[in-house]
C-alpha cells in the first residue's frame, strides 16, 4: 500500500486523496500551514491520518521556529498546535495527537531547542508507527467475526488510505482475508465525497480483496436478499457510552441493520476514543461547502443554480445499534467500552 503520510526529506509527505483514484500523486508540506491546508482541503483524511498529519504538522512547524528559549519556543509551537486544531471538528484523533505532541513539548522543556525539535519528529513518527500496530491488533481480535464466505457492507473508507496503514474496518477484513477466508467487500459510494467509491474500492482492488460497489440507497435491498452477513465500519471519535460518530450515512446503515438483524461493527483504535465526552448529542458535526452536494467534484453541477443544501459530513450512530466495537485491545460491547478501556 502507498503511504497516506509520511515524514520525508525534512517534509511531511502526504497522498493527494482528492485525486484518487484517476492520479497517485504525492504532495510534500513543507510547512504547517500546508499541512493544514492538506487536513481541510481532504488530501489526506480518515480519523487517524488526520491525527498523523496534525502530529507531523507541529513537527514540522517547530523546525522553523526560531525562538531560542523554551517559553518562547512553547509559545509559538502552541500557535502551530491551535492553527491545526482548527482544521476539522469532528475526527477526535486530531486533538488526541495535537495533544500529545504538546504533552512531548513539555516533557521535554530541561532540553537544549535543537534536541526538542529533533525529538518532536520522533514523537510524530511514534503516532504513525503505533497507529499501523493498533490497525494490526484490531485486525487480529476483529477478523473472527468475519465467517468464511460472508459479505461485509462498509461505508466511506477505513482503510489503510484513513489511517497510517492497514486500516480499522478494512484492516478488520485484511486480517480475515490474510486468514484465508473467503470473502467480499460491498462498498457503500459514500455521497457526497464518494470516499467509498474513489477510495475504498480503489484500495481493495489494489489487494485483490473482492469488492462490489453500490451506491448508497442499494444497501437496504442487498440486506433484505440476504446478501450482507455483516457490517463493519470505522469512527470520527467514540464517546464514553459508545455512541459513534462517523460518515454521513452510517445512521442509515445502522438501522438497514438493525432491521435485518446483521451485526453492526465498528473498528477504532483508541486515539479515536473520547472518554471525556458522556454521548454522541455533543459531538461537533462538520458542515462543509455546499458544492460537494451540487457539484460531482467540484465540477458538473448536478443542480440547479442557488439550491439551499445542507451538508452534514457526519453522523452519530447511538450505542443501542451497534453490536460490538473492535479496539486494538479487544472487542467490546458498546456499554462496556468506557469501563475496559479504562482497565486495559
Ligand atoms: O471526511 P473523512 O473522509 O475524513 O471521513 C472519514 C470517515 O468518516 C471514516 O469512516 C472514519 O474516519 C474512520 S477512518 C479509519
Amino acid at each position: 500500500m502507498v503511504p497516506t503520510v509520511e515524514w520525508k526529506d525534512g517534509a511531511v509527505r502526504i497522498l493527494d486523496q482528492s485525486r484518487l483514484p484517476d492520479k497517485v500523486e504525492f504532495v510534500d508540506c513543507r510547512d504547517y500551514e500546508t499541512v493544514g491546508i492538506a487536513i481541510k482541503e481532504l488530501w489526506v483524511r480518515g480519523a487517524p491520518a488526520i491525527g498523523i498529519a496534525a502530529a507531523m504538522g507541529v513537527a514540522l512547524g517547530a523546525q522553523a521556529v526560531k525562538a531560542v528559549e523554551f517559553d518562547a519556543f512553547r509559545k509559538a509551537v502552541w500557535a502551530i498546535a491551535d492553527y491545526l486544531a482548527a482544521t476539522r471538528p469532528t475526527a477526535v484523533n486530531l486533538f488526541w495527537a495535537i495533544d500529545r505532541m504538546k504533552r512531548r513539548l513539555e516533557a521535554l522543556q530541561a532540553e537544549p531547542i535543537p534536541a526538542i525539535k529533533q525529538k518532536l519528529i520522533v514523537e510524530a513518527q511514534a503516532v504513525l508507527d503505533e497507529d499501523i500496530a493498533m490497525n494490526k491488533a484490531m485486525g487480529r481480535h476483529g477478523s473472527t467475526v468475519i465467517g468464511d464466505g460472508q459479505t461485509i457492507l462498509t461505508h466511506c473508507n477505513a482503510g489503510a488510505l484513513a489511517t497510517g496503514g492497514y486500516g480499522t474496518a478494512l484492516g478488520v477484513v485484511r486480517a480475515a482475508w490474510d486468514a484465508g477466508k473467503k470473502i467480499r467487500v460491498v462498498a457503500d459510494e459514500t455521497r457526497p465525497v464518494l470516499q467509498g467509491a474513489r477510495l475504498t474500492a480503489w484500495e481493495l482492488m489494489q489487494d485483490g480483496i473482492p469488492v462490489t460497489l453500490i451506491t448508497d440507497n442499494m444497501a437496504g435491498t442487498l440486506m433484505s436478499q440476504g446478501r450482507i452477513q455483516v457490517c463493519i465500519v470505522g469512527a470520527d471519535r467514540i464517546t464514553a457510552n459508545g455512541d459513534v460518530a462517523n460518515k454521513i450515512g452510517t445512521y442509515s446503515v445502522a438501522v438497514l441493520a438493525h432491521a435485518h438483524g446483521i451485526p453492526f461493527y465498528v473498528a477504532a483504535p483508541s486515539s479515536t476514543i473520547d472518554l471525556s465526552m458522556p454521548s454522541g448529542d455533543k459531538i461537533p458535526i462538520e458542515q462543509r461547502d455546499p458544492r460537494e452536494v451540487t457539484h460531482v467534484r467540484g465540477r458538473e453541477s448536478i443542480a440547479p443554480d442557488g439550491c439551499e443544501v445542507f451538508n452534514p459530513a457526519f453522523d452519530v450512530t447511538p450505542a443501542r445499534l451497534i453490536t460490538g466495537i473492535i479496539t486494538e485491545k479487544g472487542i467490546f460491547k458498546p456499554s462496556e467500552l468506557a469501563e475496559k478501556m479504562r482497565l486495559r
